[in-house]
């Protein structure tokens, strides 16, 4: 099997934002209690945040994180995670079934968010509350003082205004099973207000619009349409979350799942670019594709587990190899879209489907998944180019027949260097032929793969799954060849 990709640097698609590589930590199972936070862990400093789990999120290289939920932020009162800890209140969290003790709010999210070197992505709650509550929140963070509630921030140390810049309004609302779950004109009405409110307090906050929470919700386009209408001029972005799920077994289909992906974000920009025509907006709607995974959906919850726990493990799945060359993939599928997709955020970032795994009291330790994440937020830096690959297509159950190739370069013109990521989908293996002819000269200096299997990594075997280094080929005037087992994630650094 044989394919061709051109990388040309004339053939720009935008910047790789470094807003791209984001993740989540959602009040769910144990992402935040016994994952980024546990008082008393060997590992935990003085505020009970843990270093080890702060090292890997850190080697990551996540760059924005979203905070604190998910369906959890749709019932979820920000003032019960500030101030004193002994006088916090222990709450129901409806979305998860769990109680909630509130040991860990804003001010300790801060606090980790500044020490992982991340951007903080915060959510309100327009679930069971309103634009007042939002307002509130904003000025909490944002107010420099001399207010309550910005001197209660500053009471609780935090002297500066911590200047949170991206904010979501909102989760998935368009979903039925969200606390407060509300229509299209229901919620872009309040999207608007809301929106215009904070941008009164706080004039340099980007707004995030909730989209659909799938493509498959019979909502989807309808959604975003009449949410824009309404919110069009005041929010920066659109959401949209995606799940791509194994269980069922049709490897061919899951390995497939970036065609998906792609159709989404493609459907997305044509219908706001729609509103944009019918209002005459000039500016164009961004997308911020804030939950995006493999998640193993349909296995079923544990049947014994007793609900109103505190911080139970939940959605702990382990990551084979082939979801890390399906998460490879799905990066790449985000870098295509580089000029309308502004943010992304893989959900989530411990224990709950998460890249990162650890034990209560225990070691932290790496999925497979984490690999083409950390590999790809550190290399693809610079201008997106558009490749479009030529090769061969195979059949799959979910999506019909699909390219077997999916790849994109990243120009790192400072350095001069190009950083090729491919995926061959396919079972069988493929040989491209790379042609380069529009760059000044250049070496293949590093090939790193990921072949699809069944390992997974676990705390006694932490590294099952790893990128291998592979010989690099050869460069026969400005082309070489790449063998791409199939199926395999690849990153090809040329210099
Ligand atoms: O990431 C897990 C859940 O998936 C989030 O809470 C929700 O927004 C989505 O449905």
């Amino acid at each position: 099997n044989n394919a061709r990709i051109a990388i040309d640097p004339d053939f720009r698609i935008g910047e790789a934002d470094r807003r791209l590589f984001g993740s989540f930590v959602e009040h769910l199972g144990r992402c935040v209690y016994g994952g980024v936070f546990e008082p008393g862990h060997p590992a935990a400093d003085p505020l009970g945040l843990r270093g080890d789990v702060l090292a890997l999120t850190r080697e990551l290289g996540v760059s924005v994180v979203r905070y604190p939920g998910g369906n959890f932020v749709s019932g979820y009162r920000w003032e019960d995670g500030v101030g004193p800890a002994a006088q916090r209140p222990r709450r129901l969290d409806l979305a998860w079934k769990t109680v909630e003790s509130n040991a860990f709010g804003l001010d300790e999210f801060m606090t980790w968010a500044r020490a992982a070197g991340a951007e903080p992505m915060l959510a309100v709650n327009l679930g069971t509350r309103g634009v007042q509550e939002a307002c509130d929140l904003l000025e909490y963070a944002n107010h420099p003082g001399g207010t309550e509630l910005s001197d209660r921030r500053r009471r609780g140390g935090a002297e500066q205004p911590y200047g949170i810049r991206l904010w979501c309004l909102g989760n998935e609302m368009d979903g039925p099973w969200q606390i407060g779950h509300k229509t299209a004109e229901e919620y872009g009405r309040l999207a608007a207000e809301t929106a215009r409110a904070m941008k009164m307090i706080d004039p340099g906050v980007s707004l995030v619009a909730c989209g659909s929470s799938g493509r498959g919700m019979p909502t989807f386009g309808a959604w975003e349409a009449t949410v824009l209408e309404h919110a069009y001029e005041h929010v920066d972005y659109v959401s949209a979350h995606a799940y791509y799920d194994p269980s069922d077994g049709d490897r061919a289909s899951l390995l497939a799942s970036a065609v998906d992906m792609d159709a989404f974000i493609r459907d997305v920009v044509a219908t706001a670019d729609h509103v944009a025509a019918r209002h005459r907006h000039t500016r164009r709607m961004k997308i911020s594709f804030d939950e995006w995974n493999v998640w193993y959906m349909s296995r079923p919850a544990d049947p014994e587990r007793p609900d109103w726990q505190e911080a139970p493990p939940l959605l702990e799945d382990d990551y084979t190899a082939t979801d890390a060359v399906v998460v490879g993939d799905l990066l790449v599928t985000l870098l295509r879209h580089a000029d309308r997709v502004g943010v992304a955020c893989q959900a989530q970032l411990a224990n709950v489907i998460a890249p990162i795994r650890t034990r209560t009291g225990g070691p932290a330790w790496r999925q497979s998944i984490f690999h083409p994440f950390a590999l790809t937020a550190a290399n693809a830096r610079g201008t997106v180019l558009r490749i479009e690959p030529a090769g061969p297509s195979h059949d799959t159950q979910r999506y019909g027949p699909v390219p077997s190739l999916s790849a994109v370069a990243v120009h790192d013109e400072e350095h001069g260097a190009v950083t090729l990521f491919a995926v061959n989908r396919a079972e069988t293996p493929l040989s491209v032929e790379v042609d380069l002819r529009g760059l000044p000269p250049m070496r293949a200096a590093e090939h790193v793969a990921i072949a699809a299997g069944d390992a997974v990594n676990t705390a006694d075997a932490p590294d099952a799954v790893t990128p291998r280094r592979l010989a690099v080929p050869a460069m026969d005037g400005g082309r070489c060849t790449l063998d791409l087992a199939g199926p395999s994630w690849n990153m090809v650094r040329l210099t």
